[in-house]
Protein backbone atom coordinates (compact mmCIF):
# COMPACT_ATOMS: atom_id res chain seq x y z
CA UNK A 1 0.00 0.00 0.00
CA UNK A 2 1.39 3.35 -1.15
CA UNK A 3 1.43 5.79 1.82
CA UNK A 4 0.79 9.42 -0.08
CA UNK A 5 1.55 11.26 2.45
CA UNK A 6 5.75 9.66 2.87
CA UNK A 7 5.94 9.97 -1.24
CA UNK A 8 5.15 13.46 -0.76
CA UNK A 9 7.48 14.56 1.72
CA UNK A 10 10.12 12.45 0.01
CA UNK A 11 9.81 14.84 -2.77
CA UNK A 12 10.62 17.60 -0.32
CA UNK A 13 13.63 16.24 1.28
CA UNK A 14 17.10 16.29 0.85
CA UNK A 15 19.95 14.23 2.39
CA UNK A 16 22.29 16.48 4.16
CA UNK A 17 24.62 14.02 4.46
CA UNK A 18 24.71 12.97 0.72
CA UNK A 19 24.27 16.63 -0.80
CA UNK A 20 28.04 17.66 -2.01
CA UNK A 21 29.56 19.75 -2.05
CA UNK A 22 28.65 23.07 0.12
CA UNK A 23 26.88 26.03 -1.50
CA UNK A 24 25.63 28.91 -0.79
CA UNK A 25 22.16 29.84 -0.97
CA UNK A 26 22.34 30.34 -4.16
CA UNK A 27 23.82 27.63 -5.48
CA UNK A 28 27.78 28.55 -5.19
CA UNK A 29 30.19 26.28 -4.64
CA UNK A 30 31.81 26.92 -1.28
CA UNK A 31 35.66 26.61 -0.88
CA UNK A 32 36.32 27.57 2.42
CA UNK A 33 33.98 27.59 6.02
CA UNK A 34 36.24 27.72 8.63
CA UNK A 35 37.84 31.17 8.46
CA UNK A 36 36.01 34.30 7.73
CA UNK A 37 37.56 36.73 5.28
CA UNK A 38 39.87 39.40 6.90
CA UNK A 39 42.26 42.31 5.82
CA UNK A 40 44.84 40.36 6.50
CA UNK A 41 45.19 37.73 8.68
CA UNK A 42 45.21 39.04 12.05
CA UNK A 43 42.98 42.48 10.73
CA UNK A 44 39.24 43.01 10.65
CA UNK A 45 36.42 40.69 9.42
CA UNK A 46 35.10 42.00 5.67
CA UNK A 47 31.44 42.95 5.16
CA UNK A 48 32.15 41.72 1.44
CA UNK A 49 32.12 38.33 3.25
CA UNK A 50 28.81 37.14 1.52
CA UNK A 51 29.48 33.84 2.93
CA UNK A 52 29.90 34.55 6.19
CA UNK A 53 26.95 37.70 6.06
CA UNK A 54 24.68 34.86 4.82
CA UNK A 55 25.55 32.05 6.77
CA UNK A 56 25.84 34.06 10.45
CA UNK A 57 22.18 35.63 9.34
CA UNK A 58 20.22 32.49 8.33
CA UNK A 59 21.36 30.95 12.10
CA UNK A 60 20.16 34.78 13.55
CA UNK A 61 17.00 33.76 12.12
CA UNK A 62 16.74 30.21 13.34
CA UNK A 63 14.17 30.96 16.01
CA UNK A 64 10.28 30.68 15.86
CA UNK A 65 8.14 31.23 18.60
CA UNK A 66 7.43 28.13 19.97
CA UNK A 67 3.22 27.33 20.39
CA UNK A 68 1.53 29.54 22.76
CA UNK A 69 0.41 26.39 24.90
CA UNK A 70 1.68 22.81 24.14
CA UNK A 71 4.71 23.80 23.48
CA UNK A 72 6.82 21.10 24.57
CA UNK A 73 6.09 18.33 22.08
CA UNK A 74 6.95 14.99 19.85
CA UNK A 75 5.65 13.57 17.08
CA UNK A 76 5.43 10.87 14.29
CA UNK A 77 4.16 9.62 11.00
CA UNK A 78 1.47 6.53 10.70
CA UNK A 79 -1.23 4.78 9.41
CA UNK A 80 -5.15 4.80 10.04
CA UNK A 81 -6.96 1.52 9.45
CA UNK A 82 -10.54 1.34 9.61
CA UNK A 83 -12.42 -1.86 10.94
CA UNK A 84 -15.71 -1.85 9.39
CA UNK A 85 -17.85 1.17 7.62
CA UNK A 86 -19.46 3.57 9.38
CA UNK A 87 -21.65 4.32 6.56
CA UNK A 88 -24.70 4.68 8.43
CA UNK A 89 -23.26 7.66 10.63
CA UNK A 90 -21.12 9.40 8.28
CA UNK A 91 -19.89 10.08 4.46
CA UNK A 92 -16.34 10.91 5.95
CA UNK A 93 -14.45 8.71 3.15
CA UNK A 94 -11.85 7.43 5.67
CA UNK A 95 -14.61 6.39 7.75
CA UNK A 96 -16.25 4.26 5.16
CA UNK A 97 -14.29 3.00 2.73
CA UNK A 98 -12.30 -0.40 4.44
CA UNK A 99 -9.70 -0.73 1.79
CA UNK A 100 -8.13 3.06 2.37
CA UNK A 101 -5.08 3.48 4.55
CA UNK A 102 -5.26 6.91 5.62
CA UNK A 103 -1.67 8.33 6.43
CA UNK A 104 -1.64 10.41 9.78
CA UNK A 105 0.76 12.50 11.83
CA UNK A 106 0.92 12.74 15.54
CA UNK A 107 2.39 15.38 17.73
CA UNK A 108 2.14 14.59 21.53
CA UNK A 109 2.66 17.16 23.98
CA UNK A 110 2.72 18.94 27.47
CA UNK A 111 0.15 22.01 27.13
CA UNK A 112 2.18 24.21 30.29
CA UNK A 113 5.80 24.30 30.09
CA UNK A 114 8.40 26.03 27.35
CA UNK A 115 10.12 23.97 24.40
CA UNK A 116 13.00 23.28 26.64
CA UNK A 117 10.99 22.01 29.80
CA UNK A 118 10.81 18.44 31.08
CA UNK A 119 8.89 15.46 29.75
CA UNK A 120 7.42 13.99 32.77
CA UNK A 121 5.85 16.39 35.18
CA UNK A 122 2.37 17.20 36.05
CA UNK A 123 0.56 17.93 33.22
CA UNK A 124 -2.29 17.33 30.66
CA UNK A 125 -0.97 15.76 27.70
CA UNK A 126 -1.56 16.80 23.97
CA UNK A 127 -2.78 14.47 21.77
CA UNK A 128 -2.89 15.36 18.04
CA UNK A 129 -3.92 13.52 15.18
CA UNK A 130 -3.72 15.05 11.05
CA UNK A 131 -5.97 12.61 8.99
CA UNK A 132 -4.15 13.18 5.34
CA UNK A 133 -7.40 11.67 4.04
CA UNK A 134 -8.57 11.73 0.16
CA UNK A 135 -10.70 14.67 1.20
CA UNK A 136 -8.94 16.27 2.88
CA UNK A 137 -7.00 16.99 5.93
CA UNK A 138 -8.72 15.78 9.29
CA UNK A 139 -7.32 17.26 12.00
CA UNK A 140 -8.42 15.44 15.46
CA UNK A 141 -6.90 17.80 18.23
CA UNK A 142 -7.21 16.01 21.69
CA UNK A 143 -5.85 15.51 25.21
CA UNK A 144 -5.10 12.65 27.12
CA UNK A 145 -7.70 13.71 29.36
CA UNK A 146 -11.48 13.64 28.35
CA UNK A 147 -12.80 16.85 29.80
CA UNK A 148 -11.42 20.49 30.05
CA UNK A 149 -11.19 23.10 32.93
CA UNK A 150 -13.70 25.86 31.10
CA UNK A 151 -16.49 25.84 29.14
CA UNK A 152 -16.32 29.12 27.50
CA UNK A 153 -13.36 29.84 24.84
CA UNK A 154 -13.29 33.09 26.20
CA UNK A 155 -12.12 32.18 29.52
CA UNK A 156 -8.96 30.50 27.91
CA UNK A 157 -6.54 33.72 27.70
CA UNK A 158 -7.37 33.93 31.48
CA UNK A 159 -6.99 30.06 32.47
CA UNK A 160 -3.62 29.76 30.05
CA UNK A 161 -2.18 33.24 32.07
CA UNK A 162 -2.78 31.65 35.15
CA UNK A 163 -1.05 28.05 34.45
CA UNK A 164 1.81 29.61 32.73
CA UNK A 165 4.86 30.75 34.89
CA UNK A 166 4.00 33.91 36.90
CA UNK A 167 4.87 36.94 35.12
CA UNK A 168 7.32 38.10 37.99
CA UNK A 169 9.38 35.70 38.34
CA UNK A 170 8.88 32.96 35.07
CA UNK A 171 8.53 30.45 37.82
CA UNK A 172 7.14 27.68 38.50
CA UNK A 173 8.50 26.23 35.03
CA UNK A 174 7.47 23.36 34.83
CA UNK A 175 4.48 22.30 37.02
CA UNK A 176 1.24 23.67 38.31
CA UNK A 177 2.37 24.09 42.00
CA UNK A 178 1.74 27.76 42.16
CA UNK A 179 -0.48 30.47 43.33
CA UNK A 180 -2.49 31.91 40.02
CA UNK A 181 -3.26 28.26 38.95
CA UNK A 182 -4.84 26.96 41.87
CA UNK A 183 -6.48 31.42 42.60
CA UNK A 184 -8.12 30.66 39.23
CA UNK A 185 -9.53 27.35 40.44
CA UNK A 186 -10.61 28.36 43.27
CA UNK A 187 -12.83 31.17 41.50
CA UNK A 188 -13.94 28.91 38.48
CA UNK A 189 -15.58 25.63 40.22
CA UNK A 190 -16.98 24.43 36.65
CA UNK A 191 -13.14 23.56 36.21
CA UNK A 192 -13.86 20.80 39.64
CA UNK A 193 -13.69 17.39 36.85
CA UNK A 194 -10.88 18.50 34.99
CA UNK A 195 -8.79 19.61 38.40
CA UNK A 196 -9.61 15.91 39.60
CA UNK A 197 -8.21 14.52 36.77
CA UNK A 198 -5.07 16.95 36.33
CA UNK A 199 -4.41 15.57 40.08
CA UNK A 200 -4.44 11.60 39.49
CA UNK A 201 -2.31 9.97 37.91
CA UNK A 202 -3.93 10.01 34.52
CA UNK A 203 -0.99 13.34 34.37
CA UNK A 204 1.99 11.51 35.40
CA UNK A 205 1.71 9.02 32.25
CA UNK A 206 4.53 6.36 31.91
CA UNK A 207 4.63 6.53 28.24
CA UNK A 208 3.35 8.29 25.11
CA UNK A 209 2.36 5.48 24.10
CA UNK A 210 0.07 4.19 27.35
CA UNK A 211 -2.02 7.32 27.32
CA UNK A 212 -5.73 7.86 26.02
CA UNK A 213 -6.62 10.28 23.54
CA UNK A 214 -9.93 12.32 23.66
CA UNK A 215 -11.22 14.71 20.96
CA UNK A 216 -13.06 15.95 24.40
CA UNK A 217 -15.83 18.37 22.41
CA UNK A 218 -19.09 16.50 20.85
CA UNK A 219 -18.47 17.11 17.29
CA UNK A 220 -21.34 15.58 14.80
CA UNK A 221 -21.51 12.80 12.53
CA UNK A 222 -23.16 13.23 9.19
CA UNK A 223 -24.65 10.52 6.60
CA UNK A 224 -25.41 10.58 3.00
CA UNK A 225 -28.64 11.26 3.40
CA UNK A 226 -27.96 14.88 5.36
CA UNK A 227 -28.81 12.86 8.77
CA UNK A 228 -26.84 13.53 12.35
CA UNK A 229 -25.32 12.38 15.27
CA UNK A 230 -23.71 13.65 17.69
CA UNK A 231 -20.29 11.91 18.41
CA UNK A 232 -17.35 11.65 20.47
CA UNK A 233 -13.74 10.77 19.52
CA UNK A 234 -11.52 7.89 21.83
CA UNK A 235 -7.91 6.56 21.30
CA UNK A 236 -7.15 3.72 23.43
CA UNK A 237 -3.84 2.26 23.19
CA UNK A 238 -3.54 -1.29 22.76
CA UNK A 239 -0.21 -1.26 25.45
CA UNK A 240 -3.07 0.01 28.05
CA UNK A 241 -3.28 2.80 30.40
CA UNK A 242 -0.02 3.16 32.90
CA UNK A 243 1.45 6.09 34.84
CA UNK A 244 4.45 6.66 36.80
CA UNK A 245 4.01 7.45 40.47
CA UNK A 246 4.86 10.87 41.71
CA UNK A 247 8.62 10.08 43.08
CA UNK A 248 9.60 8.59 39.82
CA UNK A 249 7.93 11.17 37.96
CA UNK A 250 10.06 13.95 39.53
CA UNK A 251 13.23 11.76 39.16
CA UNK A 252 12.99 11.24 35.63
CA UNK A 253 12.22 14.76 35.05
CA UNK A 254 15.49 15.65 36.72
CA UNK A 255 17.39 13.06 35.29
CA UNK A 256 16.61 12.54 31.59
CA UNK A 257 14.01 15.76 30.55
CA UNK A 258 13.78 14.08 27.14
CA UNK A 259 12.27 10.59 28.70
CA UNK A 260 8.92 10.12 27.14
CA UNK A 261 10.57 11.96 23.50
CA UNK A 262 13.25 8.79 23.48
CA UNK A 263 10.91 6.35 24.30
CA UNK A 264 8.31 7.10 21.80
CA UNK A 265 11.58 7.49 19.40
CA UNK A 266 13.21 4.74 20.72
CA UNK A 267 10.24 2.13 20.00
CA UNK A 268 9.35 3.10 16.71
CA UNK A 269 13.06 2.44 15.84
CA UNK A 270 13.42 -0.98 16.82
CA UNK A 271 9.83 -1.59 15.24
CA UNK A 272 8.03 -1.82 18.17
CA UNK A 273 4.92 0.70 16.90
CA UNK A 274 2.58 1.77 19.16
CA UNK A 275 -0.83 1.12 18.54
CA UNK A 276 -4.37 2.72 19.17
CA UNK A 277 -7.67 1.71 18.49
CA UNK A 278 -10.19 4.66 17.34
CA UNK A 279 -13.79 4.29 19.76
CA UNK A 280 -16.57 6.81 18.65
CA UNK A 281 -19.12 7.18 21.35
CA UNK A 282 -22.43 7.79 19.52
CA UNK A 283 -25.87 9.70 20.62
CA UNK A 284 -28.49 10.32 17.86
CA UNK A 285 -30.14 13.36 17.56
CA UNK A 286 -33.11 12.70 18.92
CA UNK A 287 -31.64 11.98 22.74
CA UNK A 288 -29.64 15.38 22.94
CA UNK A 289 -31.74 16.26 26.14
CA UNK A 290 -32.08 12.62 27.47
CA UNK A 291 -29.00 12.72 29.23
CA UNK A 292 -28.49 14.61 33.15
CA UNK A 293 -25.61 16.63 31.87
CA UNK A 294 -25.42 18.57 29.05
CA UNK A 295 -23.78 17.14 25.97
CA UNK A 296 -22.34 20.30 24.67
CA UNK A 297 -20.62 20.45 27.96
CA UNK A 298 -16.93 20.27 27.58
CA UNK A 299 -16.57 19.41 31.78
CA UNK A 300 -18.93 16.43 30.95
CA UNK A 301 -18.02 13.16 29.74
CA UNK A 302 -20.80 10.53 28.48
CA UNK A 303 -20.32 7.84 30.97
CA UNK A 304 -19.44 4.39 29.14
CA UNK A 305 -21.75 2.65 30.74
CA UNK A 306 -24.63 4.66 29.27
CA UNK A 307 -22.74 5.85 26.01
CA UNK A 308 -20.49 2.29 25.14
CA UNK A 309 -17.54 3.22 22.98
CA UNK A 310 -17.65 1.86 19.30
CA UNK A 311 -14.05 0.34 18.21
CA UNK A 312 -13.92 1.20 14.72
CA UNK A 313 -10.14 1.16 13.64
CA UNK A 314 -7.07 1.52 14.90
CA UNK A 315 -4.01 3.93 14.23
CA UNK A 316 -0.11 2.01 13.99
CA UNK A 317 2.64 5.22 14.55
CA UNK A 318 5.49 3.20 12.31
CA UNK A 319 7.88 6.19 10.73
CA UNK A 320 10.12 8.62 12.95
CA UNK A 321 10.32 12.43 11.59
CA UNK A 322 13.41 13.30 9.42
CA UNK A 323 13.52 16.68 11.14
CA UNK A 324 11.83 17.36 14.35
CA UNK A 325 11.93 21.42 13.08
CA UNK A 326 10.30 20.67 9.20
CA UNK A 327 7.97 18.26 10.62
CA UNK A 328 7.05 18.13 14.48
CA UNK A 329 7.38 21.89 14.93
CA UNK A 330 6.18 23.43 12.02
CA UNK A 331 3.22 20.93 11.93
CA UNK A 332 -0.31 23.26 12.27
CA UNK A 333 -3.22 21.37 13.80
CA UNK A 334 -6.88 22.65 13.71
CA UNK A 335 -10.27 21.62 15.26
CA UNK A 336 -11.60 23.31 12.37
CA UNK A 337 -10.07 20.58 9.58
CA UNK A 338 -12.83 18.61 8.86
CA UNK A 339 -13.69 16.52 6.06
CA UNK A 340 -17.44 16.29 4.44
CA UNK A 341 -19.31 13.46 6.95
CA UNK A 342 -17.93 15.57 10.00
CA UNK A 343 -19.22 18.50 11.26
CA UNK A 344 -19.02 20.94 14.57
CA UNK A 345 -21.75 21.12 17.99
CA UNK A 346 -22.11 24.40 19.76
CA UNK A 347 -19.73 23.21 22.05
CA UNK A 348 -19.27 27.15 23.39
CA UNK A 349 -15.66 25.88 23.94
CA UNK A 350 -14.86 23.97 20.95
CA UNK A 351 -16.71 27.48 18.56
CA UNK A 352 -13.69 29.79 19.98
CA UNK A 353 -10.82 27.27 19.61
CA UNK A 354 -12.40 27.41 15.99
CA UNK A 355 -10.97 30.81 15.57
CA UNK A 356 -7.76 30.56 17.91
CA UNK A 357 -5.68 27.96 15.91
CA UNK A 358 -5.15 29.46 12.53
CA UNK A 359 -4.98 33.07 14.15
CA UNK A 360 -1.94 32.03 16.12
CA UNK A 361 -0.40 29.97 13.56
CA UNK A 362 -0.30 33.07 11.41
CA UNK A 363 2.23 34.32 14.01
CA UNK A 364 4.06 31.22 14.74
CA UNK A 365 4.47 30.21 11.33
CA UNK A 366 4.95 33.40 9.46
CA UNK A 367 2.14 34.41 7.11
CA UNK A 368 -1.03 32.80 5.41
CA UNK A 369 0.97 30.21 3.53
CA UNK A 370 1.62 27.93 5.90
CA UNK A 371 -0.32 24.82 4.82
CA UNK A 372 1.67 24.59 1.83
CA UNK A 373 4.81 23.89 4.60
CA UNK A 374 4.87 20.36 3.12
CA UNK A 375 4.60 18.41 6.55
CA UNK A 376 1.11 20.62 6.50
CA UNK A 377 -0.16 20.01 2.93
CA UNK A 378 -3.36 17.88 1.92
CA UNK A 379 -2.74 14.82 -0.24
CA UNK A 380 -5.24 15.56 -2.46
CA UNK A 381 -5.02 18.48 -4.88
CA UNK A 382 -5.55 21.82 -3.02
CA UNK A 383 -6.35 25.11 -5.23
CA UNK A 384 -8.67 28.14 -4.76
CA UNK A 385 -8.69 31.53 -5.66
CA UNK A 386 -6.22 32.92 -2.46
CA UNK A 387 -2.92 34.40 -3.98
CA UNK A 388 0.20 35.59 -2.82
CA UNK A 389 1.23 36.63 0.80
CA UNK A 390 4.53 36.02 2.64
CA UNK A 391 6.28 33.16 1.83
CA UNK A 392 4.14 31.75 -1.29
CA UNK A 393 6.20 28.90 -2.79
CA UNK A 394 3.33 27.85 -5.18
CA UNK A 395 3.29 29.40 -8.90
CA UNK A 396 -0.15 29.44 -9.93
CA UNK A 397 -0.64 29.67 -13.21
CA UNK A 398 -3.54 31.07 -15.38
CA UNK A 399 -5.30 34.48 -15.68
CA UNK A 400 -8.08 34.28 -12.98
CA UNK A 401 -8.28 34.43 -9.38
CA UNK A 402 -11.67 35.52 -8.74
CA UNK A 403 -15.10 33.38 -8.30
CA UNK A 404 -17.71 33.84 -10.92
CA UNK A 405 -15.08 33.74 -13.87
CA UNK A 406 -16.38 32.88 -17.49
CA UNK A 407 -12.54 31.47 -17.84
CA UNK A 408 -11.74 28.79 -15.86
CA UNK A 409 -12.56 25.72 -14.02
CA UNK A 410 -11.67 26.51 -10.68
CA UNK A 411 -15.78 26.75 -8.93
CA UNK A 412 -16.95 25.39 -5.75
CA UNK A 413 -18.27 21.91 -6.14
CA UNK A 414 -22.20 22.27 -6.37
CA UNK A 415 -24.51 20.42 -5.33
CA UNK A 416 -25.83 17.08 -5.25
CA UNK A 417 -23.33 16.47 -2.39
CA UNK A 418 -21.91 12.90 -4.34
CA UNK A 419 -19.15 15.86 -5.85
CA UNK A 420 -17.68 16.20 -3.03
CA UNK A 421 -18.27 19.02 -1.80
CA UNK A 422 -18.00 20.36 2.35
CA UNK A 423 -21.99 21.03 3.26
CA UNK A 424 -22.84 22.65 6.98
CA UNK A 425 -25.20 20.74 8.82
CA UNK A 426 -28.32 22.45 8.65
CA UNK A 427 -28.98 22.72 11.86
CA UNK A 428 -31.85 25.50 13.53
CA UNK A 429 -30.30 28.01 15.39
CA UNK A 430 -32.54 30.63 16.86
CA UNK A 431 -32.12 32.85 20.18
CA UNK A 432 -31.62 36.21 21.68
CA UNK A 433 -28.21 37.40 21.33
CA UNK A 434 -27.30 37.35 25.31
CA UNK A 435 -23.51 36.71 27.17
CA UNK A 436 -24.27 34.06 29.45
CA UNK A 437 -24.42 30.04 30.27
CA UNK A 438 -27.21 27.66 30.04
CA UNK A 439 -28.44 26.57 33.38
CA UNK A 440 -27.82 22.68 32.11
CA UNK A 441 -24.33 23.62 32.14
CA UNK A 442 -24.28 24.72 36.24
CA UNK A 443 -23.69 20.91 37.73
CA UNK A 444 -20.19 21.35 38.47
CA UNK A 445 -19.48 18.39 41.13
CA UNK A 446 -21.52 15.37 40.20
CA UNK A 447 -19.06 14.59 37.66
CA UNK A 448 -15.47 15.11 39.33
CA UNK A 449 -17.58 13.22 42.33
CA UNK A 450 -18.09 9.96 40.57
CA UNK A 451 -14.32 10.40 39.05
CA UNK A 452 -13.04 9.87 42.13
CA UNK A 453 -15.48 7.15 43.23
CA UNK A 454 -14.22 5.49 40.29
CA UNK A 455 -10.52 4.98 41.36
CA UNK A 456 -9.13 2.20 43.13
CA UNK A 457 -7.89 2.94 46.91
CA UNK A 458 -4.37 3.66 45.97
CA UNK A 459 -5.53 5.80 43.49
CA UNK A 460 -7.10 7.81 45.39
CA UNK A 461 -4.73 8.20 47.93
CA UNK A 462 -2.28 9.16 45.07
CA UNK A 463 -4.62 12.14 44.09
CA UNK A 464 -4.87 13.64 47.60
CA UNK A 465 -1.15 13.32 47.65
CA UNK A 466 -1.19 15.15 44.53
CA UNK A 467 -3.51 18.39 45.94
CA UNK A 468 -1.70 17.90 49.24
CA UNK A 469 2.06 18.63 47.57
CA UNK A 470 0.31 21.12 45.03
CA UNK A 471 -1.46 23.11 47.10
CA UNK A 472 1.25 22.78 50.00
CA UNK A 473 3.77 25.07 47.81
CA UNK A 474 1.11 27.50 47.63
CA UNK A 475 1.90 31.06 49.43
CA UNK A 476 -1.51 32.84 49.74
CA UNK A 477 -3.74 31.50 52.67
CA UNK A 478 -6.28 32.52 50.44
CA UNK A 479 -5.91 30.96 47.69
CA UNK A 480 -5.73 27.23 49.61
CA UNK A 481 -8.94 27.62 51.49
CA UNK A 482 -10.97 28.39 48.23
CA UNK A 483 -9.05 25.07 46.52
CA UNK A 484 -10.00 23.77 49.75
CA UNK A 485 -13.98 24.96 49.43
CA UNK A 486 -13.69 23.48 46.16
CA UNK A 487 -12.81 20.10 47.35
CA UNK A 488 -15.60 20.32 50.04
CA UNK A 489 -17.77 20.17 47.22
CA UNK A 490 -16.75 17.14 45.64
CA UNK A 491 -15.86 14.93 48.69
CA UNK A 492 -15.60 16.18 52.18
CA UNK A 493 -12.98 13.31 52.82
CA UNK A 494 -10.27 14.45 50.11
CA UNK A 495 -11.20 18.25 51.76
CA UNK A 496 -10.52 16.54 55.43
CA UNK A 497 -7.13 15.30 54.65
CA UNK A 498 -5.52 17.89 52.13
CA UNK A 499 -6.89 20.87 54.68
CA UNK A 500 -4.94 18.67 57.37
CA UNK A 501 -2.15 18.19 55.01
CA UNK A 502 -1.80 21.87 54.30
CA UNK A 503 -3.41 23.68 57.12
CA UNK A 504 -6.27 25.48 55.51
CA UNK A 505 -9.62 26.19 56.59
CA UNK A 506 -12.32 23.19 56.61
CA UNK A 507 -15.97 24.53 55.56
CA UNK A 508 -18.96 23.49 56.78
CA UNK A 509 -19.94 20.09 55.37
CA UNK A 510 -21.68 21.43 52.23
CA UNK A 511 -22.54 18.53 49.72
CA UNK A 512 -25.40 20.05 48.33
CA UNK A 513 -24.99 22.69 46.03
CA UNK A 514 -24.01 21.76 42.92
CA UNK A 515 -22.64 24.93 41.35
CA UNK A 516 -20.93 28.37 42.77
CA UNK A 517 -22.67 30.34 39.78
CA UNK A 518 -26.05 31.51 38.48
CA UNK A 519 -26.74 31.65 34.82
CA UNK A 520 -28.10 35.41 33.85
CA UNK A 521 -31.64 35.47 34.17
CA UNK A 522 -33.06 36.21 30.48
CA UNK A 523 -35.29 39.64 30.94
C1 LIG B 1 -2.57 23.87 20.89
C2 LIG B 1 -5.86 27.27 21.79
C3 LIG B 1 -8.57 24.09 24.18
C4 LIG B 1 -5.73 20.60 22.54
C5 LIG B 1 -3.20 25.08 20.99
C6 LIG B 1 -2.67 26.31 20.50
C7 LIG B 1 -3.60 27.26 20.76
C8 LIG B 1 -4.71 26.64 21.41
C9 LIG B 1 -3.52 28.74 20.42
C10 LIG B 1 -1.34 26.49 19.80
C11 LIG B 1 -1.51 26.05 18.37
C12 LIG B 1 -0.31 26.23 17.51
O1 LIG B 1 0.53 27.09 17.79
O2 LIG B 1 -0.22 25.51 16.49
C13 LIG B 1 -6.89 26.69 22.48
C14 LIG B 1 -8.08 27.37 22.93
C15 LIG B 1 -8.82 26.48 23.63
C16 LIG B 1 -8.11 25.23 23.60
C17 LIG B 1 -8.40 28.82 22.64
C18 LIG B 1 -10.14 26.65 24.32
C19 LIG B 1 -10.90 27.67 24.11
C20 LIG B 1 -8.07 22.86 23.89
C21 LIG B 1 -8.72 21.63 24.21
C22 LIG B 1 -7.92 20.66 23.73
C23 LIG B 1 -6.76 21.27 23.13
C24 LIG B 1 -10.08 21.48 24.88
C25 LIG B 1 -8.16 19.18 23.75
C26 LIG B 1 -9.31 18.68 23.38
C27 LIG B 1 -4.63 21.20 21.98
C28 LIG B 1 -3.49 20.47 21.48
C29 LIG B 1 -2.58 21.41 21.01
C30 LIG B 1 -3.18 22.70 21.23
C31 LIG B 1 -3.30 18.96 21.47
C32 LIG B 1 -1.20 21.14 20.43
C33 LIG B 1 -1.31 20.84 18.96
C34 LIG B 1 0.05 20.49 18.43
O3 LIG B 1 0.59 19.45 18.86
O4 LIG B 1 0.59 21.25 17.60
N1 LIG B 1 -4.44 25.30 21.56
N2 LIG B 1 -6.93 25.39 22.90
N3 LIG B 1 -6.90 22.61 23.24
N4 LIG B 1 -4.42 22.53 21.80
FE1 LIG B 1 -5.68 23.94 22.31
Amino acid sequence: MVNKKAVQLENFSIDNEKTAPLTTNQGLKVSEDEFSLKAGLRGPTLIEDFHFREKMTHFDHERIPERVVHARGVGAHGIFQLYESLVEYTRADFLTDISKTTPVFVRFSTVQGSRGSSDTVRDVRGFATKFYTDEGNFDLVGNNIPVFFIQDAIKFPDFVHALKPEPHTEIPQGASAHDTFWDFIGQNHESAHMVMWAMSDRAIPRSLRMMEGFGVHTFRLINADGEAHFVKFHWKPLLGVHSLVWDEAQRIAGKNPDFHRQDLYEAIEKGDFPEWELGLQIIPEKDEFKFDFDILDPTKLWPEEEVPVKIVGKMTLNRNVHNFFAETEQVAFHPGHVVPGIDFSNDPLLQGRLFSYTDTQLSRLGGPNFHQIPINQPVCPFHNNQRDGIHQMTIHQGQTSYHRNGLNANQPEPEPVELGGYESYQEKVEGRKIRGRSESFLDFYSQAKLFYNSLAPFEQQHLKDALSFELGKCRSDMVKNNAVALLNHIDRQVAEEVAGNIGAELPEENLEVKSDKKSPALS
